[in-house]
């Protein structure tokens, strides 16, 4: 870990009723305090209002993040939701360009760009999720899959900008399937990305970037992935849905190095 303060987001997917979402979000509003972590949940879209309003009321220092976004204001785009809806839920970080958008749905850099974009000038905190696929990495493409995915996603975010973005790490090959990239991968993937911002930024809003590590991090495994030096939190699916398990992670990363 280095000096960058760890982020641990808690992707809930397509994942728990409103009952549980909010069971959830109370739970945790009793877990996590201090600041020496940064937290954000990422409930279902339907439930991003009474999630809100739970933290909200325990004063709870979790944010509340959208797992997607639209690109343009209000107007026109059925079945779509805007960015000034989404702050007006209480919304305040988005997730873009997670795999699944990228793999299930079909999303592409180009339109993952323009999410990155709007979102940033709407004012959001924006974590830009990349990650190869275990082809792509068996075909030693690792390193030009994620720097190509980063260097797309960010074309165009000013300097400035940069200090609200948050990369996620995430090898498609480790969501949801119990398999981790061992903690010496994981760095070096990491320490890559950092690298690819140096050049495409500059070296300071490098050092300032956090990378998240993303996929089956849980809290026997938290721990030793957090302790890299450019490993700055994590991105977690299904450990962030039971309280113990994403509060663990969360004091793992409250850990000095
Ligand atoms: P898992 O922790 O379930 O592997 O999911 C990781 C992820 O996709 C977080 O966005």
């Amino acid at each position: 870990m280095s000096t960058r303060r760890p982020f641990i987001g808690g992707n809930w997917k397509m994942n728990l009723h409103q009952q549980d979402a909010v069971d959830l979000a109370l739970a945790l509003a009793d877990k996590v305090s201090g600041d020496a972590v940064q937290v954000a949940v990422f409930p279902a879209l339907p439930y991003l209002l009474p999630v809100a309003a739970v933290l909200h009321e325990k004063g709870a220092p979790i944010a509340v993040g959208a797992q997607d976004v639209y690109t343009q204001p209000n107007g026109a785009y059925t079945g779509e939701v805007s960015l000034s809806m989404l702050q007006d839920c209480g919304v305040t970080c988005v997730l873009v360009g997670h795999s699944e958008r990228r793999h299930v749905i079909g999303e592409a850099d180009p339109l993952i760009n323009e999410k990155v974009l709007a979102s940033l000038e709407a004012g959001m905190d924006v974590i830009l999720a990349i990650g190869e696929k275990i082809e792509q990495r068996e075909a030693g493409k690792t390193d030009y899959i994620n720097t190509g995915q980063l260097g797309y996603g960010l074309a165009g975010v000013t300097d400035e900008q940069m200090k609200r973005v948050t990369i996620a790490y995430e090898p498609v090959w480790a969501i949801g399937t119990g398999k981790t990239a061992t903690p010496g991968d994981a760095q070096r993937a990491h320490m890559v990305i950092r690298q690819a911002i140096a050049f495409m930024f500059d070296q300071d809003i490098a050092d300032g970037v956090r990378v998240q590590y993303g996929g089956s991090m849980k809290p026997g495994n938290a721990a030793e992935l957090l302790a890299q030096p450019d490993i700055d939190g994590g991105l977690i699916g299904g450990a962030s849905l039971k309280a113990d398990d994403f509060a663990a992670i969360i004091d793992a990363a409250a850990v000095p190095a």
